[in-house]
C-alpha cells in the first residue's frame, strides 16, 4: 500500500514538472542522459542508485523538526524519528563505530562542526596543506577553519607520500589542540595509527576525514580510522554512493571528557551539531544516507571496492606505460593523479578536451604548482563509478588510451585555450558511447543510442 502510494507521487511529481514547468524538466532529463552516457573519472563523485535518489524526493522532506530522535522540539515526528535511528545504526553498522550522526549537511560542515565542538577561535590546527592533496576545510586560509584558527600545514616527500616526519615535527613545535588527516587528492594509504601517535605526544585530538575514501574503509580495502581517531568525518556523495550530506563517527574514544566541559566528547559533539551550528536536519536526505548505508554493507559492494582499488591501480599502470606521470609512481585507493603539464598541457586544457569526448575528470592543483587553480598542472581521476559500472582491471588500458588520445591530440594555445581535432573528438565519443552502452549505470534506465542524440541536439 505504501509503496504504491510512493510511486504514484513520483510519477504524479513528474508529470507535474513535464506540463508546468518544461524548461526546467528538460534541463534535468538531459543531465540524467549524460550522466549516463559520459564516463565519470572525477575522483569525488559516484553514482547514487535510484532507490536512494527516490528518497530525497519523498514527503519526509515536508517534515520540520529540530533536535534528535525522541527529543524533538516539533510534533509529527514518530516516524522520521525511525528514520533518523535507522540511519545512526546502519552508519555504525557500516563502519563498526560506537556513535554516529547522520545530520552534518555535508563533508564540510561535518569538519567544522568538529572544531567548533573542541576548538577556540586562535586555537592551533594541524592539517595536509591544500596544494598537497589537504581539503579547504583542513586549515587553508581560504575557509573558515584557516581564518578562525591559527592554521599549519604539513606536506608530501619529494616521492610524494605525506610527511610524517614532518607533521611530528611541526605537532612537537606548534602543540596543536588538533590533528586533522584525511585528503581530498592523496593516491596512497593513510596511516592513522601514525597520526594517533603524533597527536597523543603533544595532547591533541585527532580528526579523520575519510570523505574519499570511505567505501574502501566500508568495504575492508583501507584501514579504519574509527579506533584510532577522536572523531570520523565523511561525504556521502563520494564513495559511500549516497545523498548529498555528511556523517560524523567515533569510536572507543566517544565517552572521553570533552576540554572544558562535563560532556563526553560525543555529547559534547550532539550539541555542537544542533543547536551550534546547524538547525533542522534535512530528514528526506537522512533517509536516503540510511539507504546507502546499507547498501554499502551488502557482498555486492564489496566486490565494488576490490573492483575500485584493483581498477585504479591497472588505470595508474597503464597511463604510466603511456609516458604520463603518475604522482607516487601508482595508487593504493580509487585516485590517480598525474602530473600533466609534463606531457605538454594545463589541467584545465586537460579536463576541457576531454570533457568534449565525453570523458568527465578534473583539473587538479598538485605539491609545488605554479599555475592557479582554475588553471593547474594535475588532473585527478578517480574510478569510483567506473567501477559501478562493473568496469574493472581489464578495461582500464583502453580508458588510458582514450584518455591519451586526446591529450597527445590537443594542441594547446596558451595555458587554457586549445584545438582538437573533430576526428578525434568523434572517435573517442563513439569508443565512450560503446563502453556506456556495454557497462550501464545498475539500475538506471538504459537507452543510451537515444541519448546521446539528443543530449548533443539541445
Ligand atoms: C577530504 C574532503 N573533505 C571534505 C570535503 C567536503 O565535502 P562536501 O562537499 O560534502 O562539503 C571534500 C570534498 O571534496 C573532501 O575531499
Amino acid at each position: 500500500m505504501d509503496t504504491t502510494l510512493l510511486s504514484e507521487f513520483a510519477l504524479r511529481g513528474i508529470k507535474l514538472l513535464r506540463e508546468n514547468d518544461r524548461t526546467l524538466f528538460d534541463l534535468l532529463e538531459r543531465e540524467s542522459r549524460r550522466q549516463s552516457n559520459t564516463l565519470a573519472m572525477v575522483a569525488a563523485s559516484s553514482v547514487a542508485d535510484p532507490s536512494v535518489l527516490v528518497c530525497e524526493g519523498t514527503a519526509v522532506m515536508n517534515v520540520t523538526t529540530e533536535g534528535y530522535p525522541g527529543a524533538r522540539f516539533h510534533a509529527g515526528c514518530e516516524l522520521v524519528d525511525e528514520i533518523e535511528r535507522l540511519a545512526i545504526e546502519r552508519a555504525k553498522a557500516a563502519f563498526s563505530a560506537r556513535y554516529a550522526n547522520v545530520q552534518p549537511h555535508s563533508g564540510s560542515s561535518a569538519n567544522e562542526i568538529v572544531m567548533f565542538s573542541l576548538l577556540r577561535p586562535g586555537d592551533t590546527i594541524l592539517g595536509l596543506d591544500l596544494d598537497c592533496g589537504g581539503h579547504l576545510t583542513h586549515g587553508s586560509k581560504a575557509s573558515i577553519s584557516g581564518q578562525f584558527f591559527r592554521a599549519i600545514g604539513y606536506g608530501l616527500t619529494p616521492e610524494g607520500f605525506i610527511d610524517y616526519d614532518q607533521a611530528a615535527r611541526l605537532a612537537e613545535e606548534h602543540k596543536p589542540k588538533l590533528i586533522v588527516c584525511g585528503a581530498s587528492s592523496y593516491p596512497r594509504t593513510i596511516d592513522f595509527k601514525k597520526f594517533r601517535e603524533i597527536a597523543d605526544r603533544v595532547g591533541a585530538f585527532l580528526l579523520a576525514d575519510i570523505s574519499h575514501i570511505a567505501g574502501l574503509v566500508v568495504g575492508g580495502e583501507h584501514p579504519s580510522p574509527i579506533d584510532h581517531a577522536h572523531f570520523t568525518t565523511t561525504s556521502t556523495y563520494k564513495q559511500l554512493f549516497g545523498p548529498r550530506g555528511g556523517l560524523i563517527l567515533m569510536g572507543k574514544d566517544h565517552d572521553q571528557p570533552a576540554p572544558n566541559s562535563k560532556r563526553t566528547l560525543a555529547e559534547a559533539l550532539q550539541k555542537a551539531v544542533f543547536p551550534f551550528m546547524q538547525g533542522t536536519p534535512h530528514l528526506n536526505t537522512i533517509a536516503a544516507k540510511a539507504r546507502a548505508l546499507d547498501m554499502v554493507t551488502s557482498a555486492e559492494f564489496k566486490t565494488v571496492t576490490q573492483r575500485i582499488v584493483t581498477g585504479a591501480k591497472a588505470l595508474a599502470a597503464s597511463l604510466s606505460g603511456l609516458g604520463y606521470h603518475v604522482l607516487t609512481g601508482g595508487t593504493d585507493n580509487h585516485i590517480v593523479l598525474i602530473n600533466v603539464l609534463k606531457s605538454g598541457v594545463t589541467g584545465v586544457i586537460a579536463e576541457r578536451a576531454l570533457e568534449e569526448c565525453d570523458i568527465i575528470v578534473n583539473k587538479n592543483r598538485i605539491a609545488g604548482d605554479q599555475h592557479p587553480p582554475l588553471i593547474t598542472s594535475g588532473m585527478r581521476l578517480g574510478n569510483n563509478s567506473l567501477a559501478l559500472r562493473g568496469m574493472g582491471a581489464a578495461e582500464m588500458p583502453g580508458c588510458a588510451d582514450l584518455i591519451h588520445q586526446v591529450i597527445k591530440s590537443v594542441k594547446p594555445l596558451g595555458t587554457t585555450k586549445y584545438e582538437l581535432p573533430e576526428n578525434v573528438k568523434l572517435a573517442v565519443r563513439a569508443k565512450v558511447s560503446e563502453y556506456c552502452r556495454a557497462f550501464p549505470l545498475p539500475n538506471y534506465p538504459e537507452d543510451c543510442s537515444e541519448a546521446q542524440a539528443f543530449a548533443r541536439r539541445a
